[in-house]
């Protein structure tokens, strides 16, 4: 699997400050409210559990499986929900917690897909932003950090459903996307 690296973009530490940081300020915002994370797999599994972990305020969580892509990894620009939330976040403080903001469908559609269910509020807590892909504005809330547009996998990201387990956020070589991403 490290072969297919060419570089490590962000280390474990940057990752696990920029969690502390996001972690710290969601704890302090949300004081006394009640509060029901929403991670958006699968992609968002490494991220949402270590945020989980480093909130110190009550919290629930749920998750819902969006899809912006069919078999391929060209986006179709449709989404489809795969799997929904299986807890009631009614009159409850939502966050949305997503891996990676992109041309910035998926959240602009799951934003609008999860007020119909009358939550408080709804806010967004993206890991990594590449604000030169975006095509949908969205106001992100809690965001960890700005990336380059380059194609990165690992702490979650995949490409083609591999490397989610690379602890660090890794930009693989050419050869192994070449041709394959928009
Ligand atoms: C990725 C990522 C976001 C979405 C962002 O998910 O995790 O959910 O794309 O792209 P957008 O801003 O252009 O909508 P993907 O569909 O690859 O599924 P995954 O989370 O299972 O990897």
């Amino acid at each position: 699997m490290l072969e297919d690296v060419k570089k490590v973009l962000i280390s474990r530490d940057e990752i696990n400050d920029m969690v502390k940081r996001l972690a710290n300020q969601i704890s302090e915002d949300y004081e006394g409210r009640q509060l029901v994370l929403i991670g958006v797999m699968k992609g968002c599994l490494i991220f949402l559990a270590d945020l989980l972990r480093n909130i110190t305020i009550p919290v629930e969580f749920g998750t819902i499986t969006a899809s912006s892509y069919g078999s391929g990894t060209v986006s179709k620009g449709q989404i489809t929900i795969i799997n929904d939330i299986d807890i009631a976040i009614e009159g409850k403080n939502v966050i949305i917690v997503e891996d990676l903001v992109d041309t910035g469908l998926t959240l602009n559609y799951l934003k609008d897909f999860l007020r119909l269910r009358k939550p408080k509020s709804v806010s967004i807590c993206v890991a990594f932003d590449k604000p030169s892909r975006r095509k949908n504005p969205i106001d992100v809330d809690y965001k960890g950090m700005d990336i380059p547009d380059e194609f990165i996998v690992g702490y979650g990201l995949d490409f083609d459903e591999k490397y989610r387990n690379l602890p660090e956020i890794c930009v693989l070589k050419e050869e192994i996307y070449d041709g394959l991403i928009d």
